[in-house]
């Protein structure tokens, strides 16, 4: 049978390093007051970008995002203090969580329920959204999210120690200014980290078996190749445009892969890790990704030996098998290489993870099986359970 393909993006892409400098007049084509979300980390180079948006005429509300990856209560309590404001537009500017955080607000200053209510989980639907949502530009200063095009944001639960993700056209960025001219200023560990988050993205969207997406493949692809072919650049020449030209091109194209076919189960570790520990998330999926690709070399190893042929343009092996090995080998090169190859018990200390598996494994099982179920082999507590020992304490 023929594989059916199709692809819609109402985000409007601009990729080009000094881009943001015409935010002001991107921002009036959709009024006269837009919000201004930037992490606390950010200030520096938030105000030069405030202050070109003041020059412009622009009255710009300026929000200074405290939390790094911010929870429900936080959420609802901002936009009950903005709701009042007249804003037209949100303008997201820095990593994945800022990004998330102006999705979010687009709709919780536009809808009546608390924003929980919107996300779509695992165990229950989303609320319908009611009427129209505030349009969303989103201005990324790192390479990996691919917030800047997709229509998730992820919300943090504190109380369940859960994170869930809306899932809606409306909050697609209207535009994506993304200028890597902003991303000379990440340092190693946080280009390694996205950088590798995008290069999850690319290959869980490839591997996902939910639906046919010749794109999503397509974009998948290009976007692993261009994070392997410029990684470690971007590391060790941070100010050299071109590799970091070519990692928001794969932040960009692997976000639009994910877009139309979501993510697998790195994902659906890392998301409650993160939630369990505050791991950073690309860090999590970075850490998540070779013991579950190691896994699924034994049940199902085509996908992966495809990719070893046409991602690494590996030589023909002797069995898929043995490609698909090659295939992990070369991005586990890759991520030890970048200084990546970490466990949780090393990442945040020695004595911290007892009895970290076992909450690991209730939170995906109970929170996170539906993108368990895209993975091309079956997940269950019992196959999860070595896998996730792997991530934090590494193979014994
Ligand atoms: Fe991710």
């Amino acid at each position: 049978m023929l594989d059916a393909f199709g692809f819609k993006l109402p985000t409007e892409i601009i990729g080009a390093p000094g881009a943001a400098r015409d935010l002001a007049n991107i921002s009036k084509r959709f009024g006269e007051k837009p919000l201004f979300v930037y992490p606390v980390q950010l200030a520096d180079l938030a105000v030069t970008y405030l202050q070109m948006l003041k020059d412009a005429g622009v009255t710009v509300v300026a929000f200074e995002q405290a939390e790094p990856e911010p929870t429900i209560d936080y959420i609802d309590g901002a936009a009950s203090d903005l709701k009042d404001q007249g804003i037209d537009v949100v303008i997201g500017f820095g990593g994945g969580s800022a990004m998330d955080l102006a999705k979010a607000l687009a709709i919780a200053l536009t809808q009546k329920e608390g924003i929980w209510m919107y996300a779509n989980l695992s165990n229950r639907p989303p609320l319908p959204l009611e009427g129209a949502v505030l349009p969303v530009i989103t201005v990324p200063t790192t390479s990996g999210t691919g917030s800047e095009v997709t229509p998730y944001a992820v919300l943090t639960k504190p109380d369940t120690q859960q994170k869930g993700t809306i899932q809606e056209p409306a909050i697609f960025p209207r535009v994506a200014i993304i200028d890597a001219e902003l991303m000379t200023g990440m340092p190693s560990d946080l280009t390694a980290s996205t950088g590798l988050d995008a290069f999850a993205h690319a290959l869980e969207a490839t591997i996902n078996v939910s639906k046919q997406a010749p794109m999503s493949e397509l974009f998948g692809k290009e976007a692993m190749k261009l994070v392997f072919a410029n990684l470690k650049g971007a590391i060790s020449q941070p100010n050299n445009m071109e590799y970091r030209q070519n990692m928001a091109l794969a932040a960009a194209l692997a976000g639009m892969a994910i877009s139309h076919r979501g993510t697998t189960t790195a994902h659906a570790i890392a998301e409650p890790l993160g939630a369990l520990t505050h791991i950073p998330h690309g860090l999590g999926v970075t850490i998540s990704t070779v013991p579950v690709l190691r896994y699924t070399i034994e049940g199902a190893p085509e996908g992966l030996a495809s990719l070893w042929r046409e991602v690494c343009l590996g030589e023909k092996l002797e069995s898929e098998g043995m490609e698909a090995t090659a295939f992990v080998d070369a991005l586990n090169a890759l991520i030890t290489e970048v200084g990546m190859n970490k466990t949780v018990e090393t990442i945040i200390g020695k004595g911290k993870c007892q009895g970290l598996d076992e909450r690991l494994i209730d939170s995906i099982m109970k929170f996170k099986f539906r993108p368990l179920k895209q993975h091309p082999v079956e997940f269950d507590a019992k196959s999860l359970r070595p896998i996730v020992r792997d991530i934090i304490w590494g193979s014994k």
